[in-house]
């Protein structure tokens, strides 16, 4: 029976606005790359090559125009609609038919492994279980799942988002199921927030005798649900980043540390980036402009005299401005200039919903 993979890229994204307006989160780049595209890598570096991808309401036509037939990846993709975002588990309900009788890794497309889904696949191989559940020890347990295990190991109670955690092991948005699941789906009810919670169908798996196995994770795990955990997975990337230089450095442009420049992109002399730093492909870094460390500037990208430093730019910007951006998340298409304006003296804006600005 060959394994499957179910992709998710559902969901709202509310606590991502304004960047979610123009399209899911999973498709948010982090080192240039979407959220999304590193799961569907990692389901292929598990050995799974046929991939349901869950769509929701929110920017459908991207995440298909993205990922396309999957042969890109290396992975056959049927797309599933999941319409309305009614949770997790009613995700893997509208993908039965899809899924049919063979095994199968849930992956929610907002999360991001450091290594992965090939060790719970191997938990899964050794035999003899229905399920297996990723668990990572954490400080804030009350955002997740919560898994409480007895003194001898074995899985006793999954809660959802507790307000009183009874442990710190949550649970990793990567689950691995056989089809005792479905009916366990079939069998509860919607939670507060009106979603059908997989976390609730994996306890009735628990309750109804089956043996689900967990698995703690080695290495880091982000939800990419807040822009601080963006800018966190950011980081953490580029830690790991090799550098290659396919762009063109002008003498006099110094680059400090790993640093990776895309195709067609021009660093002018004077300008300095510091490592770890990944620069997209057409992009032109003036003369004047400090980068980096830690920072992720998207394709056909013109900066000119800014510091930028621990940010990501999307992509497809002009940042001609003579000042110092820290910590941010810029979508694409986006303008920052200075302006030789002398009166009224003031900072002038033009900034969508939901944006979010510290002067
Ligand atoms: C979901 C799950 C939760 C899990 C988390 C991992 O939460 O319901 O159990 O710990 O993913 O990312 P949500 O992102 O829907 O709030």
């Amino acid at each position: 029976m060959a394994m499957k993979g179910l992709l998710l890229s559902g969901g709202s994204g509310t606590r991502l606005r304004p960047l979610t307006h123009s399209g899911p989160k999973q498709l948010i780049p982090v080192a240039n790359k979407p959220v999304l595209i590193y799961a569907l890598e990692d389901l292929r570096k598990a050995g799974i090559t046929e991939v349901g991808v869950i769509l929701g309401l929110n920017g459908r036509e991207q995440v298909m125009d993205r990922i396309g037939d999957g042969s890109a990846y290396g992975v056959n993709v049927s797309y599933i609609d999941q319409g309305a975002p009614l949770g997790i588990a009613h995700a893997v309900a509208c993908a039965e038919d899809f899924l049919a009788d063979d095994p199968f890794v849930v992956y929610l497309g907002d999360n991001i492994l450091r290594y992965g889904i090939a060790p719970l696949v191997a938990e899964y191989n050794k035999g003899q279980c229905d399920a297996v559940i990723a668990l990572q020890r954490v400080s804030d347990p009350e955002r997740y799942g919560v898994a409480e295990v007895d003194e001898r190991g074995r899985l006793i109670k999954l809660v959802e988002k507790p307000k009183k955690p009874k442990s710190d092991l949550a649970l990793v948005g990567v689950y691995l199921f056989t089809t005792p699941i479905f009916n366990a789906i079939r069998q509860i009810e919607p939670s507060r927030r009106n979603e059908l919670e997989i976390t609730d169908a994996i306890q009735r798996l628990i309750d109804t005798r089956y043996f689900v196995k967990h698995h703690v994770i080695q290495g880091w795990w982000k939800d990419t649900g807040m822009p601080e955990d963006i800018l966190e997975v950011n980081r953490l990337l580029l830690d790991d980043l090799v550098p290659l230089v396919q762009g063109t450095v002008e003498e006099g442009a110094i680059l400090k540390g790993r640093v990776s420049i895309g195709k067609e992109s021009v660093l002018k002399h004077g300008c300095t980036v510091f490592g770890p730093t990944i620069i997209g492909e057409n992009c032109t870094i003036d003369a004047g402009t400090y980068i980096g460390p830690y920072t992720s500037i998207g394709d056909n990208t013109h900066v000119s005299e800014a510091h930028i430093e621990d940010s990501i730019v999307i992509g497809e910007s002009v940042i001609t401005c003579r000042e110092t951006i820290v910590e941010s998340l810029i979508g694409d298409k986006t303008q920052i200039r200075s302006t030789d304006q002398k009166l009224p003296k003031g900072h002038r804006l033009i900034v969508g919903s939901g944006s979010s600005i510290d002067l």
